[in-house]
């Protein structure tokens, strides 16, 4: 076995010298003569919440990896924190992937586990993983377990939506919905309802990327340490056998992550991610893949936004194993996980324990899931809906555009008991795409009007060029590309202009002439919200970001670009 630590650490010269010497802090003297180096890339912060408990996981890799006669490393990574990152965390998804790949390169280093769990932390650990593509393995932290109020379960996000438009329309107090508050978060882990973070830790897994089983595990269950002292032993076996990310995420293995987006009914923000992550790895993945793969999928998984149930509720029904075990024959047979063995082999006999939770193929939620991918002039280079979370009876609709520049004018004018709306509404919000925000923020789900909240309104149908929180649901209609601010037809719309949304054949548009589409002007309103002064990161990230459509990651990052380093540092 050649390592690739031993670049670093084989001489006799001073460099190696240099390299060993200020490692040993106490490590035995073989550790650095044949022993895998193994980083455990952790994003454990107390201001990622949902992640705050990653060190103790971090402790049991480290473990396992001891015990399998690897030497660990602790590898501090840029954390992002979903619920208090202004303007966006994905803002700095492409940082945090940037960064981790950076130091897995320059670090002499032989495989890494990755520790995950807030929306954007295993998407980001992936990519740097994909571009650097030396043997890795995802632990996700795993959702929280169940708060209840009053009796009944609470779903992280899903409900705050619920709750807060309750007091919109008048029918819950302010002083109720506080006092949930602090029912919300009941222990460690990320967001217990199939929110990005739950769809990214299981489609981890689908992809071949966790030791199978893993995902999905409460992060207050014990059975999630034992899992992850495994994947430390398993990671170094993992750089004696050299299973590199290039031979897990193959396009079989996301083909296996979009059966499991769709059965699971899986956040949008799956999509952008997912796109990105094979975009590092030179994996040809379109938007339509989504919709012919996923679309036939039937939705088997009974959970908040889409259904009831939360990830406590399907873990005890049998997790993502009795899941996939029911569409096997949608699955790549060859794709192998990161043990090696094909993902269709890992799911043997998994059963389902709660029917009701989990469906069976005959008796599905949905007998179509997935992720549909809208085209129309109004979205050339494709937008996306989840159907599955929207109101059937919208998804063949046309209605007058109402339309805003920013959120701060939504959240300005959407109660004004003047406003010019009704339930036909189309509501249409612009200039939040990767570069307009910038960031892509999770707006899409704009508020309904107070006023039509009160008459009993509940859904509306909404077009926006930003995303849309995994916890989430509605008619909504998002990451429209191109977006407002590169130019894209949704930055011409006018307020009164009749659109269309056609969901079954798959159209947006908006009913006006190409020719006076392509004549008018973006609003003025639109071209002052996006004129903001910036520098640094987020210079970089608006001059290079590229759309949703293809993932939004950083023109130049993507494609594989390895591990080596030629030069040496002194
Ligand atoms: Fe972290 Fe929802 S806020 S997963």
């Amino acid at each position: 076995m050649s390592l690739r630590s031993s670049a670093w650490y084989a001489g006799q010269d001073r460099n190696s010298y240099i390299h060993r010497a200020w490692m040993r802090r106490g490590a035995p003297d073989d550790a650095f003569t044949g022993r895998p180096q193994i980083a455990i890339a952790n994003s454990a912060s107390d201001l990622t919440p949902c992640n705050s408990h990653l060190n103790e996981v971090a402790e049991s890799v480290r473990q396992g990896i001891w015990a399998a006669g690897g030497v660990p490393l602790n590898l501090p990574v840029v954390s992002l924190g979903e619920t208090n990152m202004r303007p966006t965390a994905m803002l700095w998804r492409n940082m945090a992937a940037m960064a981790t790949e950076e130091m897995l390169r320059a670090n002499p280093i032989d495989g890494v586990v990755l520790l995950g769990g807030c929306d954007k932390t295993i998407p980001s650990l992936l990519m740097a993983a994909a571009s650097v593509d030396i043997p890795a393995v995802v632990v996700p932290g795993g959702p929280m377990l169940t708060g209840t109020f009053r009796g009944k379960p609470l779903g992280c996000g899903t409900d705050v939506w619920r709750l807060s438009e309750e007091v919109r329309a008048g029918t819950l107090s302010a002083k109720e919905f506080l006092s949930s508050e602090s029912s919300m978060i009941r222990s460690r882990g990320h967001c217990n309802t199939m929110g990005t973070a739950s769809t990214m830790g299981l489609v981890a897994e689908a992809l071949g990327t966790t030791l199978p089983g893993t995902a999905g595990i409460p992060a207050a269950d014990s059975r999630l340490l034992a899992r992850a002292h495994e994947t430390g032993r398993l990671a170094v076996e993992m750089v004696t056998s050299d299973r590199r990310p290039s031979q897990v995420m193959t396009e079989g293995s996301f083909r296996n992550a979009i059966v499991a987006l769709a059965a699971i009914g899986g956040s949008t923000n799956a999509v952008v991610h997912l796109l990105a992550i094979a975009g590092r790895l030179g994996v040809a993945l379109s938007l339509e893949d989504f919709d012919r793969i996923g679309s036939d999928v039937p939705l088997l998984v009974n959970l908040q936004p889409a259904g009831e149930y939360l990830m406590e509720d399907l873990h005890r029904a049998g997790g993502l194993a009795a899941v996939l075990r029911q569409v096997t024959d949608l699955l790549d047979k060859d794709a192998i996980t990161v043990t090696g063995r094909p993902l269709v082999e890992t799911l043997g006999e998994a059963e389902i324990w709660d029917a009701d939770v989990i469906r069976t193929r005959e008796a599905p939620l949905l007998p179509h899931a997935g992720i549909a991918v809208l085209r129309g002039n109004l979205a050339p280079n494709g937008a996306i809906i989840k159907p599955a979370a929207a109101s059937q009876h919208l998804l063949t609709h046309r209605g007058r555009a109402l339309v805003f520049d920013s959120a701060e004018e939504v959240h300005a004018r959407i109660d004004d008991p003047d406003l010019d709306v009704d339930a036909d509404t189309v509501l249409v919000l612009r200039g939040c795409g990767p570069r307009g925000y910038p960031g892509m923020p999770e707006v899409a789900n704009l508020p309904l009007p107070s006023k039509l909240l009160r008459a009993g309104v509940r859904d509306m149908v909404r077009v926006c060029d930003g995303r849309m929180s995994g916890t989430a649901y509605g008619t909504v209609v998002l990451h429209v590309a191109p977006e407002a601010a590169t130019g894209g037809p949704l930055a011409k719309v006018r307020t009164g202009d009749w659109i269309t949304l056609d969901v079954p054949n798959r159209r947006l548009t908006v009913d006006i002439p190409d020719s006076e589409l392509a004549a008018r002007e973006p609003s003025e309103g639109l071209m002052a919200a996006l004129a903001q002064p910036r520098r640094g990161w987020e210079q970089l990230y608006v001059n290079t970001v590229t759309g949703a459509d293809t993932g939004a990651d950083l023109d130049f990052l993507t494609g594989a670009s390895g591990h080596d380093v030629a030069r040496e540092s002194h």
